[in-house]
């Protein structure tokens, strides 16, 4: 089976779907890997290091879609770049399938089967493919960077003969996998952190992390399935809003990475809650794109709002690309190595993993 691996063609996309490692790999395994010119090196692989491994190079990406049975990206291709598939072709890419109707409508269209990585199920078997914890833990770390390099201050306690600079105070909003990163890189850096979240699994993680757990007391409308909140009501969020606002007034930087999946991302920071905190303090709303968990946060862009810079950037990863392609290529290497041999696609449709994944088959939209 012949793999096409495209350049990514998102605005400031620096990721690459597999990296020389992978290609090696899955050359071994028995597949043919051919790679646009270039794709690798906003994440600083070169070309001659994927030919040394035994992948061929395509100049001519229409070329290279039209060939592959296999198409392998970080991003979804456009309608356009699906419409230029093989007929039958397999694509695994991100594809966010409920918010971008009109690509699962061109694979159907097309006869491609695609498997999204973002709907493959977050079950202990599929840890190693799970490139949506893969990738948040990358950011999580450099959140707490991009707010360090905008605050004017430092993280860490210094006495110093010409005074004493009191530790910074980071509040971190979630504590899934890119609030856990986030409270230890910023615990790291020597702030001191306090961190909400509404299951109550999270209060011995946050600790153990040496951040300080708000507690929210729970109410009967917080829905918890299979560890993630499904539903919780507009009142108790206004509840948790009164009890965190304190401890924002005092940060000096606020991260929220809060997220119920496949819903609108809970709005947790006011704008009386931005109005309370300190001049030139940051917030980094990580949940940009579904919504926010901050009002005044922006998509793709830093503005200042009542003298607080916030930080709406939704492609965090890419801003590690050479980590981010690393464990991604990793992910999909897994991912494919489980759906296909070098023989072709097993598709074992009742799966749990292929079912939660597989989202146009045969001309059929599956989900
Ligand atoms: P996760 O599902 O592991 O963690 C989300 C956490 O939010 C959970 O612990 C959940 O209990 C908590 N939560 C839900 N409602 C809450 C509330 N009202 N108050 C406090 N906590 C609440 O998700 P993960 O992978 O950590 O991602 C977090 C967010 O960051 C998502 O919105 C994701 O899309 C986003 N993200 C953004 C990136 C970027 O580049 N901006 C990169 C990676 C992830």
């Amino acid at each position: 089976m012949l793999i096409g691996v495209p350049k990514e063609t998102k605005e400031f996309e620096k990721r690459v779907a597999i990296t020389p490692v992978v290609a090696e790999q899955l050359i071994k395994a028995g597949f043919s890997v051919n790679i646009e010119v270039g794709a690798g090196l906003s994440s600083y692989f070169s070309d001659d290091q994927y030919v040394a491994v035994g992948a061929t190079l395509e100049s001519d990406v229409n070329k290279l879609y039209a060939n592959s049975d296999v198409i392998l990206k970080v991003n979804a291709p456009s309608p356009a770049e699906i419409g230029g598939m093989k007929s039958g072709a397999v694509l695994l890419s991100f594809m966010w399938a409920a918010t971008n109707p009109e690509l699962v409508d061109a694979c159907a269209a097309k006869g491609i089967s695609a498997f999204s990585v973002d709907a493959i199920p977050r079950i202990s078997r599929a840890q190693k493919m799970d490139a949506l914890s893969s990738q948040a833990n990358l950011a999580g770390y450099k959140s707490v960077i991009l707010a360090a390099n905008t605050l004017g201050k430092i993280f860490p306690l210094l006495m110093t003969a010409a005074g004493t600079i009191k530790p910074s105070k980071v509040v971190i909003f979630g504590a899934g996998v890119a609030g856990l990163q986030a409270i230890a890189t910023a615990k790291r850096l020597g702030a001191i952190v306090e961190v909400t979240d509404i299951r109550p699994e999270t209060k011995e993680q946050v600790e153990s992390l040496g951040g300080k757990f708000i507690m929210v007391k729970g109410d009967a409308s917080i829905k918890i399935e299979g560890g993630y909140v499904k539903g919780v009501s507009e009142e108790f969020l206004k509840n948790q809003q009164e009890l965190v606002a304190k401890h924002v007034s005092e940060a000096d930087i606020v991260i929220t990475t809060a997220l119920i999946p496949g819903r609108k991302a809970p709005v947790l920071v006011t704008e009386d809650m931005v109005k309370s905190m300190r001049f030139g303090s940051v917030i980094v709303d990580m949940a940009v794109e579904q919504g926010g968990n901050c009002v005044l946060s922006e998509v793709n862009k830093t503005v200042v709002k009542h003298g607080v810079t916030i930080i709406g950037e939704s492609n965090i990863p890419s801003l590690l690309p050479l980590n981010a392609s690393d464990l991604y290529a990793k992910n999909i290497q897994t991912f494919l190595l489980h759906l296909a041999t070098k023989d072709g696609f097993k598709w074992e449709m009742d799966e749990e993993i292929t079912k939660g994944s597989l989202i146009t088959h045969q001309g059929q939209k599956l989900k």
